[in-house]
């Protein structure tokens, strides 16, 4: 398959997990919107049905363009509670777990994913790993940043702009292991406002589009 026919069939499968996601909503739910260009697909879908739903996004980008095709997105203030979330990711291992943060949302994303009852992961057949490997995505405080990044050590600030929420957007390059092991030293850590290791137990439903398929995986199955 050429560079092209590759991608054209890893956005198709993007796009066929994406609208299954959005047949997943129901009206008079809260949705919390993630990011990237699978959520990119599933922006035009939810809207498209027209449903009477209160959202939330995990970025301004989400924000801007979930406004502009027409659904009722909200701050995140005042909402203590999501029905569903919806969102990307960069791997998926079998057991479940998530590396996210490709587009250095994962803070907001991981707090959008726990105030959901059901959270959906939409993913391209690619996204699928036998194991997670480097770099996992980070938030880091700005202040006392060095001292941070001495005390993770293999780990480099990316040229990202900082987060939303003003964080320094970096990866930590280091073995990862067992991911439980890791998320658990990367959240003691001070100075880390967020790591993109996502547990399976968070996870409801994974969508995988696959050739003109999508398949749905539970972690745990
Ligand atoms: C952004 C994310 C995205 O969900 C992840 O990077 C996947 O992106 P895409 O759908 O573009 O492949 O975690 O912070």
């Amino acid at each position: 398959m050429t560079d092209t026919a590759n991608q054209r069939s890893i956005d198709t499968e993007k796009r066929l997990a994406a609208e299954a996601a959005a047949e997943l909503v129901e009206a008079g739910m809260s949705v919390g919107l993630g990011t990237g260009s699978t959520v990119a697909y599933l922006l035009p879908a939810l809207a498209h049905r027209r449903l009477d739903v209160c959202c939330v996004a995990t970025s301004p980008a989400t924000f801007g363009t979930a406004r502009s095709l027409g659904l009722d997105v909200r701050p995140f203030t005042g909402i203590d509670h999501l029905d569903v979330a919806i969102d990307g990711a960069d791997q998926v291992d079998p057991a479940g777990w998530l590396v996210k943060g490709g587009g250095g949302a994962q803070t907001r994303e991981k707090i959008v994913a726990a105030a959901a009852t059901r959270y959906v992961v939409i993913v391209s057949s690619n996204k699928m790993v036998e194991s997670l490997a480097a770099p996992v995505p980070l938030e880091l405080l700005a202040f006392g940043l060095d001292a941070t990044l001495r005390a993770l050590g293999d780990a480099r600030v990316t040229d990202k702009p900082a987060s939303p929420d003003k964080g320094v957007l970096a990866g930590y390059f280091g073995p990862i292991g067992d991911p439980g092991k890791l998320a658990e030293w990367l959240s003691a850590m001070p100075g880390v406002v967020e790591h993109g290791l996502f547990p399976p137990a968070m996870v409801s439903d994974i969508l995988i589009g696959q050739g003109v398929h999508v398949h749905r995986r539970c972690p745990g199955d």
